[in-house]
């Protein structure tokens, strides 16, 4: 297929996106925008400058510059706009529900109050049915290089909000560095979250082992997880997953920007689909690694030689893992 007739072709095919961080739809211009506006100092000349910084070597190298970058959203209509903005990039895609992670510690511990981050992003959110026929909600992701006591104070200071986004707020979930935080250290407030009635997801096998996604199902009650390529190297947790049909998340241009692959050429993504394994593509950040959810389905469908009726079932995979 051309290209042209391939962009077409996946913007035609419903799709659900649910494994994006908002935070990470932050473009270089809306940073530069919001600082000025906030009077926020950038160690950054021009908006080129930042983007040349946009090189990255592993997870790490990326979430050090990208929680710089959100030090920049301060109020409401900063969450708003930025949401917002999101919201219309995957309308055009033809995303028709998205399922939204943000990290409210990431401003929390900036001083920023919860109900600003809540109201902003929640806001805008409410608006994409009617505005763009985006239907969706939140996942409110905790940081897992912080410890599990400060997710405890997380979710306390965010329940007294539960009754007022009950529309929207329907999962908790589970990112940043995973190296050396493993599921098991939020096994805890997991349970709780459990508890509470919320649905679950929780980043593994991005950078992590294939012993981090068997624990993350087992330990957190993970439904669904957000990468999980390295399953891979464990064949009875790649049975279990086919067997149970638990979605794994995948961000094909994300793990070529932090290096997890070396070129899309070398991405399971095409293997872990023909084991049958529930594969769905997802843009992860998309304002830092190069492209939103059309972007990373053109690339991988180029780079692997996906079919129509594979990227048909990668899409149908989706809206079948939405909660
Ligand atoms: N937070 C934002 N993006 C992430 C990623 N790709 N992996 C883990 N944590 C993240
Ligand atoms: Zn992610």
């Amino acid at each position: 297929m051309e290209l042209q007739e391939l962009r077409s072709f996946i913007r035609g095919l419903p799709k659900a996106e649910l494994h994006l961080h908002i935070e990470g739809t932050l473009e270089a211009d809306m940073i530069f925008a919001f600082a000025q506006r906030n009077q926020v100092p950038l160690p950054y000349a021009s908006i080129e400058d930042l983007k040349n910084a946009y090189q990255f070597t592993d997870l790490q190298s990326f979430l050090d510059l990208y929680y710089a970058g959100a030090a920049v959203l301060q109020t409401e209509q900063d969450f708003y706009e930025m949401t917002w903005a999101y919201l219309e990039k995957a309308a055009a895609d033809g995303v028709v529900h998205a399922e939204i992670m943000f990290d409210p510690q990431t401003h929390t511990g900036r001083g920023i109050p919860m109900e600003t981050v809540f109201a902003g992003i929640a806001g805008a959110l409410r608006q994409a049915k009617p505005g763009l026929g985006i239907s969706g909600s939140l996942i409110l992701s905790f940081l897992r290089h912080l410890s599990e006591e400060n997710a405890f104070a997380t979710l306390e200071q965010a329940l007294p909000l539960r009754e007022a986004y009950r529309d929207v707020w329907l999962s908790i979930g589970l990112d940043s560095s995973e190296k050396g935080n493993p599921p098991e250290k939020f096994e805890r407030v997991f349970r709780r979250c459990k508890e509470l009635g919320f649905r679950l997801v929780a980043h593994a096998g991005e950078e992590g082992p294939a012993s981090y996604v068997r624990d993350a199902l087992d330990l957190l009650g993970a439904e669904r997880i957000d990468h999980g390529v390295r399953s891979e190297e464990d064949p009875a947790l790649m049975q279990r997953l086919q067997q149970e049909q638990v979605p794994l998340t995948v961000c094909p241009l994300s793990n070529l920007k932090l290096c997890v692959v070396g070129d899309l050429k070398e991405h399971n993504l095409k293997r872990l689909l023909e084991q049958g394994i529930c594969v769905t593509i997802n843009s992860d950040e998309p304002a830092y690694f190069g492209g939103y959810i059309l972007d990373n389905y053109v690339a991988t469908a180029q780079a692997l030689g996906l079919s129509k009726e594979q990227l048909v079932q990668l899409a149908a995979n989706s809206m079948a893992a939405r909660f």
